[in-house]
């Protein structure tokens, strides 16, 4: 019997899809800091492999898609995959994570293709101390992107900001304030010591609580009820503000037994776990012909190797064979 549901009582309802390794932007905390190297476009999932993967995912009870990089709008083409996607009927949500850097010219035909929800990665508010966080120059793009997704219609959108003290702990105010000025969803994510080679050190950490707590001068925090679609994200609004907060304390306390996803990467591995390095490898079946069933049961697979927990060490380095570029946060 199909089921998705895994060996701790969680539902797997969400399958996150890496549509690229590859990236326009050079995140310290993403992107190894000395070599990496990138998959050759063959070893690369086509989008009709992705397709095939999405729809066996949707017979076991996967309903939400979510495409992410790298970044994904550097895919050629990616437009044509997302229309695909939004016409399984099974999938009931089919969003995007992007840097934002093509979001000004893109957004318009995102929407169209039928993605509505949206997330953009921004850590910080101030141009320069973007260039030196991205290493790229481009924080007036990402700007405008923001406002042309808002012009368009996305809702919600979702600014996404690792919180690193030492670069942007003077900004968690300034970021929050955007989702009572705007119809913005600000959420904070601890810092996760993911991939070897990058940036963190422990004391670059900061918790969800040391967040709330620089928060405290815009006002008390207002709960919202998390629905099955949050995830780990806790929710939360100021009175009066137009969008809303979200927390994700990925590190200091646990958000494992709320986890109902799964991560495809770029070269067709099921990944049960964003800290452990177990994968299941679709690719090969794929291309030697396997059918939907034969996927179904690989899911089953991954499906029941989900961890209970994570085990990433708040004070150590995780050591995960891919870096998170190469995994889509
Ligand atoms: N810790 C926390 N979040 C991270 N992201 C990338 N690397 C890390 C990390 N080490 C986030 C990005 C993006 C999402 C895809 O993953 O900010 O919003
Ligand atoms: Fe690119 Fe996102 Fe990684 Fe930054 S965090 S390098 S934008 S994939």
């Amino acid at each position: 019997m199909a089921t998705n549901v895994d060996p701790f009582n969680r539902r797997i309802t969400y399958l996150r899809v890496s549509v690229t390794d590859r990236c326009n932007l050079r995140c310290r905390y993403c992107v190894p800091v000395k070599h990496f190297t990138f998959l050759d476009h063959g070893e690369i999932l086509n989008y009709e492999e992705i397709l095939q993967i999405v729809r066996a995912a949707a017979c076991l009870g996967i309903n939400k898609v979510r495409l992410t990089g790298g970044e994904p709008l550097i895919r050629r083409n990616l437009v044509h995959l997302i229309k695909q996607l939004c016409a399984v009927d099974a999938l009931t949500d089919v969003t995007l994570t992007t840097n934002g850097v093509f979001l000004k010219d893109m957004a318009r035909a995102i929407f169209d293709g039928g993605i509505h929800r949206i997330n953009v990665s921004l850590d910080t508010l101030d141009p320069e101390k973007f260039s030196q966080i991205t290493g790229r120059d481009c924080f007036n793009r990402v700007w405008r992107g923001l406002q042309e997704a808002r012009d368009v219609g996305f809702s919600p959108i979702r600014i996404n900001v690792v919180a690193i003290r030492g670069f942007n702990e003077d900004e968690l105010e300034a970021l929050a304030r955007l989702s009572i000025d705007g119809p913005y969803q600000v959420r904070f994510i601890e810092y996760m010591p993911i991939g070897k080679d990058t940036f963190w050190t422990p004391e670059r950490f900061i918790s969800v609580d040391d967040i709330k707590s620089a928060l405290a001068p815009l006002g008390p925090l207002e709960r919202i009820p998390s629905s099955a679609m949050d995830g780990p994200a806790e929710r939360y609004r100021f009175s009066g503000g137009r969008g809303e907060l979200g927390f994700i304390s990925a590190m200091s306390h646990q958000f494992c037994h709320a986890c109902n996803r799964l991560r495809l990467t770029a070269d067709g591995k099921l990944r049960p776990c964003l800290f452990a390095d177990y994968e299941v490898d679709l690719k090969t079946p794929l291309r030697t012909g396997c059918g939907q069933d034969d996927l179904v049961a690989l899911f089953h697979r991954a499906i029941d190797k989900k961890p209970g927990k994570h085990h990433a060490a708040r004070r150590g380095r995780m050591q995960s064979a891919r870096p998170m570029t190469s995994i889509g946060g």
